[in-house]
């Protein structure tokens, strides 16, 4: 039987409009996908909008429109957003869709028939905006800890799921399959609940306070309660439960989740499933949050990242490589700007835009405009390439094993680096000059363009746009046939195909801050952190400290020692050393943070630290007009 891959992200709330968290989970999902039709896999992806519940209802009625209509504008932004970012989802669901509606009444006259739902008294804080009841003791200064808003207290007759029922084999599932939920610490973090008792779930609300949901199948007094509801999409989008799409994709179900909604879908949706009589999902994936210059995003900093504004301003494949490269699956990352265009002129610009152009300049003008071929007897010192082509293959597909996007990256730009490497050593520009070097020059350039041709396959889940332009420069006319077997096997490019000479993949952004020149790109500063209160500011003692000595920091090419004298010397050490020669700061008077905790830096002890700030030529390290005396402090 053929492999099957399913792929799902969350549904997202159709509350607000999409930002780079939402972006970041819907993209891996697509690189995963991608990376699953390169390998043959039948693969199905979904995503979607989750549509009902009071905090969709509330949001409708601030806008002075029904939550239907509501809800109709904001999920067509997130149906139109996906094509823009290149995302290949084979299926879009909205909980409002019949055919959901129709799944979701179905379970819940499943679970009931079987005696797992209950009618009873329930009475609690409940967070709308988590949509759900807090325990008092959750509480931070009896206020919702996520959304620092009071909850409000609520009395009511409900239907239950028998949850904790299922307590007992839940984590009997989880400690016999170990990937269940991964990485490892949010498998850790679910058996951490697990250790709790785990209560019944209450699943409706009645009519008379919310009418914006499904209505339950066995009484029209109450509709479902929304997590209920949004959780049954994943089996919904395939058919649930008789479609084909069904037997052949829930099997093999990946779910991809940040961590803010690891409860509902470790806990509740596994219990749900084993309680309608549905298999496990196999993996529930989980990732962490992106912040915003090291703060949270949110909509009253003003801090929320706009997906299409960074596609618009530095391009598609360079955002989505972005994302992929700089968080660490699992842990949190934080967003700048200025990390972003780094990235662009160092990796992309530098290290693959090089290659790519310096290759098909060569091959076009040392080889007549097509694929040259090889010497049949490749010189041992091309096994090099060889070699590292072969270990990237493997070193990239043990990554994606573990999700490990970001390392499968780096071992692709090794892989690039000592490809750039290989053309400073081989000097082609040389050997063109004598005649009697072609066959040499022209296995050399075979080599290089069966690297691009390998590094379009192994970049085209992250960066679609781009493998396609590689491929189409190489004159690979079926690309589709590109795939992983293609590219475990050495000089698979034929000869003879005529090459196209493109623009320049990835152009440079220029830096530019004030009195940007015309068109230059202006690279904002970072938002402002919270506001402190004065005395937060006064336990920071900034001092006026007159520098007396300055060395390197032996085997470091960043690090100075600084001897500097404030209220007596002291020694503070800073990585400033690719910007300022030591002995040119010997006499300045500096900025330095005199009460910070003493830290060790390789090995060197530093009781201080001095201020500076970057420019475009690089550091610049604080100082002054008038120098003030040596230890004055700093207001
Ligand atoms: O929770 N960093 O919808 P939602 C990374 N409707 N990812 C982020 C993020 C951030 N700062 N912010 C959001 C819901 N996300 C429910 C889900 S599923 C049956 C129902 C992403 O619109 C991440 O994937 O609040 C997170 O889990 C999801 O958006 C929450 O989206």
């Amino acid at each position: 039987m053929e492999d099957a891959f399913y792929i799902t992200t969350p549904i997202y709330y159709v509350n607000a409009s999409p930002h780079i968290g939402h972006a970041y989970t819907t993209i891996v999902a697509d690189v995963l996908a991608r990376y699953h039709r390169l390998h043959g896999f039948r693969t199905f992806f979904t995503t979607g909008t989750d549509e009902h519940g009071d905090k969709i209802a509330e949001a409708a009625q601030k806008a002075g429109v029904t939550p239907k209509e509501y809800a109709d504008r904001i999920s067509a932004q997130f149906r139109a957003l996906w094509p823009e970012l290149a995302v290949t989802n084979d299926y879009f669901i909205r909980t409002t869709d019949a055919n959901h509606v129709d799944t979701v009444r179905r379970i819940l006259q499943k679970v009931h028939d079987a005696g797992d739902i209950y009618f009873g008294q329930y009475e609690g804080f409940y967070c709308v905006g988590c949509e759900r009841f807090y325990m008092e003791k959750e509480l931070v200064d009896g206020k919702c800890p996520d959304h620092q808003t009071a909850p409000e207290y609520r009395k009511e007759s409900n239907y239950f799921f028998r949850m904790g029922k299922y307590q007992k084999w839940l984590i009997d599932h989880i400690e016999e399959n170990p990937d269940f939920i991964r990485p490892e610490r949010y498998r850790n973090e679910a058996l951490a609940f697990l250790r709790e008792p785990l209560e019944d779930l209450c699943i409706s609300r009645p009519k008379s306070r919310l009418t914006w949901g499904i209505t339950l199948p066995f009484d029209n007094d109450y509709v479902t309660y929304v997590w209920f509801d949004a959780l049954i999409n994943y089996v919904t989008a395939v058919g649930y439960p008789d479609g084909e799409n069904f037997r052949t994709f829930w099997p093999v179900a990946e779910h991809l989740i940040a961590k803010d909604i690891l409860k509902p879908h470790g806990i509740y949706w596994s219990t749900m499933l084993k309680a309608a009589g549905i298999e496990p999902y196999r993996h529930l994936n989980v990732h962490g949050y992106w912040n915003v210059d090291q703060s949270k995003m949110s909509k009253s900093v003003g801090n929320v990242v706009k997906p299409l504004d960074l596609k618009d301003k530095y391009g598609l494949d360079p955002f989505r490589y972005f994302l992929m490269r700089d968080m660490v699956f699992g842990l949190d990352s934080s967003f700048s700007e200025e990390a972003f265009v780094q990235r662009i002129n160092s990796d992309l610009a530098n290290d693959l835009g090089n290659l790519v152009s310096r290759t098909m300049t060569m091959a076009v003008k040392y080889g007549n405009g097509k694929v040259p071929a090889p010497a049949a007897a490749a010189a041992a010192e091309d096994r090099l390439l060889r070699e590292t082509a072969a270990r990237t293959v493997t070193e990239v597909e043990a990554c994606f094993a573990e999700l490990g996007f970001h390392k499968a990256l780096i071992a692709i730009w090794e892989f690039i680096n000592v490809t750039n490497k290989y053309i400073v050593e081989r000097e082609p520009w040389l050997l063109a000059k004598d005649p009697a070097n072609r066959a040499r020059l022209e296995t050399i350039l075979y080599n290089l363009l069966e690297v691009l041709r390998i590094t379009a396959v192994l970049i085209s889940p992250f960066m679609p746009g781009s493998a396609a332009k590689i491929q189409e420069q190489l004159g690979i006319a079926d690309a589709a046939g590109q795939n992983f077997d293609t590219i475990r096997e050495w000089g698979a490019l034929p000869p003879g195909n005529e090459l196209k000479r493109g623009e320049s993949l990835f152009p440079r952004v220029e830096i530019r801050t004030e009195g940007a020149a015309p068109g230059a790109i202006k690279v904002s500063a970072p938002p402002i952190k919270p506001e402190i209160a004065y005395e937060e500011f006064e336990k920071v003692d900034l001092r006026a400290a007159k520098v007396l000595a300055a060395e390197m920091v032996p085997k470091s090419n960043k690090l100075i020692r600084l001897t500097v004298e404030i209220d007596g010397e002291r020694q503070i050490v800073a990585g400033i050393g690719k910007d300022y020669k030591p002995a040119e700061l010997v006499g300045k008077t500096i900025v330095v943070v005199a009460n910070l905790k003493p830290a060790k830096l390789m090995g060197v002890e530093s009781r201080g630290m001095l201020l500076a700030t970057d420019t475009e030529e690089g550091l610049t390290v604080l100082g002054f007009d008038r120098p003030p005396k040596t230890g004055a402090k700093i207001r």
